[in-house]
């Protein structure tokens, strides 16, 4: 048996979630059987996703339960193994995140010998880059010289989306909520044109000075007002790439409508919503291009920190805001090496 602290959910968030949202409790991990193996956790992602999971809805998740363990993304060290296909010292991918311990199967991934540092599988080589990668490439189908808006440009899949479409030639506006991350994004991630949006009150005319001959794609992390003024700026038969909408996520009530949909119609737009996990089965496709650009210094990875299992639920607070350049994730080691720019909370 090995001692183990995890985060449950003890309440459901009205709004921004709470930090009394959340619980602290440690539980004992039993020994691994047969087929079983024992995995401490290294890393730990912290998602916007996950909020969607506080509710108790059906969506194309199903919802947490109240006082059990969160499950979330994770990069774990296998300590000790029944299993014959996995050995101590083995560093696997999982998604049983949110606790110190975990008993595995077969079922995690091996993380491949890439020479990439293991944090990067949560971030640039993990969900959220391919997220990047499928999102503007297939779904929004990016051509090369276009102009790209991306909203949410210095988080996760933002600020990869910037990278990869700088790759691919493109003229790259982002969004971001203080001056320095939109000073990052210009200096790290290759934007032409980077905007504060908390700075500016008509966001629009921002876009607008920004991309005068009009936006090509728009990859939407956002919604609201961002998607808004996207539309009113995009050219005609412009795509958008719905990604995600964090402006509605902690929303109470009916929330608000997007008032200008009607420029879909008379500028023949198209926008298509998707969830990476339609494209797991595409993963090797993205992964070996990122993982050159990235060993090429094409691709640059950045993470906010917060140190140990206890510091989760401010990690998942801080995304509403704004408090994480690059990934979020939670160490729980803190010996273990990581990967480059990190900034530790
Ligand atoms: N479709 C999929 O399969 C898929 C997969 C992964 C992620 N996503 C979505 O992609 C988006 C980005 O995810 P991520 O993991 O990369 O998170 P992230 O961008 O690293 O972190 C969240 C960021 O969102 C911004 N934000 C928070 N509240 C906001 C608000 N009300 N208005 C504007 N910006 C706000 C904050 O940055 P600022 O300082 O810039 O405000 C914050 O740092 C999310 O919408 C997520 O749900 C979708």
């Amino acid at each position: 048996m090995v001692a183990s602290r995890e985060i449950h959910l003890k309440s459901r968030p009205h709004g921004v979630p709470r930090k009394d949202n959340f619980s602290l409790v440690t539980v004992e991990v039993p020994e691994p059987g047969p087929g079983e193996f024992l995995v401490r956790n290294i890393w730990m992602s912290v998602d916007p996703y996950m909020r969607g999971r506080m509710y108790d809805r059906e969506s194309y998740v199903p919802p947490f339960q109240l006082d059990t363990p969160l499950e979330g993304g994770a990069v774990g060290e296998v300590l000790r193994s029944h299993h014959p296909d996995y050995k101590p010292g083995d560093m696997v991918l999982h998604m049983r995140g949110w606790r110190e311990y975990a008993l595995g199967d077969g079922s995690m991934t091996k993380l491949p010998p890439s020479g990439a540092p293991s944090d990067l599988y949560l971030g640039l080589l993990g969900m959220p880059g391919l997220t990047a990668y499928f999102g503007l490439l297939d779904v929004a189908g990016l051509q090369r010289g276009e102009t790209v808006f991306i909203s949410g440009g210095a988080g996760a899949v933002g600020s990869v989306a910037c990278q990869l479409a700088k790759i691919h030639g493109c003229r790259v506006i982002a969004s971001c909520g203080t001056d320095e991350k939109a000073h990052g994004l210009k200096a790290e991630a290759g934007a032409d044109v980077a905007i504060n949006y908390r700075s500016t009150d008509d966001l629009t005319a921002t876009l607008r000075a920004a991309a005068p001959e009009g936006i090509d794609v728009y990859f939407d992390n956002v919604g609201g007002e961002h998607l808004e003024a996207a539309l009113n700026c995009m050219k005609p038969q412009g795509r958008i790439a719905a990604c995600g909408m964090i402006s509605q996520y902690n929303d109470v009530g009916e929330g608000v409508g997007i008032r200008n949909l009607l420029l879909m119609v008379s500028k023949r737009l198209t926008m298509r919503g998707f969830i990476v996990s339609d494209f797991m089965h595409r993963q090797a496709e993205a992964f070996a291009p990122m993982l050159k650009w990235y060993h090429d210094g094409l691709l640059n990875s950045r993470s906010t920190v917060f140190e140990g299992i206890e510091s989760a639920p401010d990690a998942m607070i801080g995304l509403f805001e704004g408090m994480n350049t690059g990934k979020m994730l939670v160490n729980l080691c803190s010996h273990q090496q990581h990967g480059i720019e990190v900034e530790f909370i």
